[in-house]
């Protein structure tokens, strides 16, 4: 049975990791070994009939790291970036799977979606690949929308408009996202109470606090609440911002693509917790019905559901609090747009710790267990 090492299990994609991975009865075929990097020595804890030890051992000791046979961070780049390093120069021969992106580029590594690039991953995998790593969470849930028509070649170029959670930034950006919308309501509820309150003055008090410097912004070093953030990540040389240059690289990347698929937009961080949303222009290579297209998308994966392009169920299923905890990929708004017959819009909705960072990273362990 393989000695499986967990590092960053208590973070926000580590405990969907660890939550999931007890549901799927995981722990079953592995023997775990968890580490920290504030705790070593306390207790850790017991997650199967296999482990006879829950000491909690030092993420930065490589002389217990490289006795795994995998291992499973989902400690950031930071980490990766040392650690890795140091167990390649201990000629340690184990899987590395990966929840941050420093690996996700390199030649020797894949990125693990299995419901889309499952035969790269077995190609990989008797090619003697050991880096599996979980992609960029707006590219994999896009995927997981569109798969179908991928699969077919039939999407020309993609352009988009995400609406990322506060997650995507991490749990100290939910918390003062919240903390955002506490103070800005404390600061108006006796003028809410009043029946004869003036909204304009109102939203004039909203304005003056949220752009001075007494609302907590250390994260988000802006407000989010009540406003949004059109650029999330680094700057690229290009005018892009990282996180929108993720887009066609890691998706060709994913999709081992012969020829480039084209992928741009506008990454944005809206105040929603936990879904990243994408509002999608899909030019496709053939004129085929709406009928036929969500035929093919909702074919390809049993997590992708369609919401028809009616009101009423848009906003009953089509929202971020509704996809939130699921594994659902829901995509609804499907028409044709007025540019020509080859021009699909769309939006769809997934949640971001689950399909967008840790199923890919369980799944991919679940397959190297069966198949090494
Ligand atoms: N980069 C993402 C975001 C996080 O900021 O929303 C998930 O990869």
């Amino acid at each position: 049975m393989k000695c499986v090492g967990f590092i960053g299990w208590r973070g926000m994609v580590g405990s969907v990791l660890i939550e999931r991975m007890i549901k799927k009865k995981n722990f079953d075929n592995i023997i775990p070994y968890f580490f920290s990097t504030s705790q070593i020595g306390k207790s850790g804890p017991i997650l199967s009939k296999n482990q006879d030890i829950n000491i909690l051992y030092n993420a930065y000791d490589t002389d217990i790291l490289q006795e795994m046979d995998i291992l499973v961070t989902c400690y950031g780049n930071d980490y990766t970036k040392i650690i890795y390093k140091k167990l390649k120069k201990k000629k340690w021969k184990g899987y590395w799977i990966d929840a941050s992106s420093y690996l996700r580029m390199k030649k020797k590594s894949i990125i693990c979606l299995d419901p889309i690039n499952k035969e790269l991953i077995y190609k990989g995998l008797e090619k003697g690949i050991k880096n599996f790593i979980g992609g960029n969470c707006t590219v994999s849930l896009m995927l997981m929308a569109l798969s179908g028509l991928f699969k077919k070649d039939l999407i020309d170029w993609i352009s988009v408009s995400t609406y990322q959670a506060a997650s995507g930034g991490g749990s100290k950006n939910m918390c003062e996202l919240l903390e955002q919308m506490g103070f800005i309501y404390k600061s108006i509820k006796y003028d809410l109470k009043n029946i004869n309150y003036k909204i304009l003055e109102i939203e004039k008090k909203i304005k003056n606090i949220s752009l001075s410097n007494i609302i907590p912004k250390e994260n988000f070093k802006c407000v989010l609440f009540g406003s949004l953030i059109p650029w999330i990540d680094k700057r690229m040389n290009n005018g892009q911002s990282r996180e929108e240059w993720k887009g066609q690289a890691e998706t060709n990347k994913i999709l081992s693509s012969k020829k480039k698929i084209i992928v741009d937009g506008l990454c944005v961080r809206i105040g929603t917790f936990r879904c990243h949303s994408q509002s999608l222009t899909i030019k496709i290579k053939k004129n085929i019905s709406i009928q036929e297209i969500k035929q093919i998308i909702s074919n390809d994966n049993r997590w992708v559901k369609i919401v028809p392009n009616v009101y009423e169920e848009t906003i009953k299923k089509l929202t971020p609090i509704n996809v939130s905890g699921t594994l659902n990929i829901l995509i609804g708004r499907l028409r044709k747009m007025n540019i020509g017959s080859k021009y699909i819009s769309a939006f769809t909705i997934g949640d971001q710790l689950l399909w967008g960072a840790a199923e890919p990273i369980r799944r991919i362990l679940e397959i190297i267990i069966l198949n090494t």
